[in-house]
């Protein structure tokens, strides 16, 4: 259980809870638990966490590409 967001202190358990309790975008993820809202810094990680917890039914991930997760720009 490591925190992901520092910012505002954000475990990894936290992120994947939001992730299957439904969340499938990073705007959703953000707006559930507050990760990645400040410096970005932990954009990917909680990119990478969608990617490995999401289920492969849920809207947005048909066909199982990775590419349909929603991310700003850098
Ligand atoms: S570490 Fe998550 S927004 Fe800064």
């Amino acid at each position: 259980m490591a925190i992901v967001c520092h910012c505002e202190v954000v475990r990894d358990s936290t992120i994947i809870q939001s992730i299957l309790a439904g969340a499938i975008t990073l705007a959703e993820i953000q707006e559930s638990c507050g990760a990645a809202q400040q410096c970005g810094g932990c954009e990917l990680a909680v990119v990478a966490l969608l990617e490995q917890h999401r289920s492969p039914n849920a809207v947005g991930a048909a066909g199982g590409h990775s590419s349909s997760v929603a991310t700003r720009p850098v």
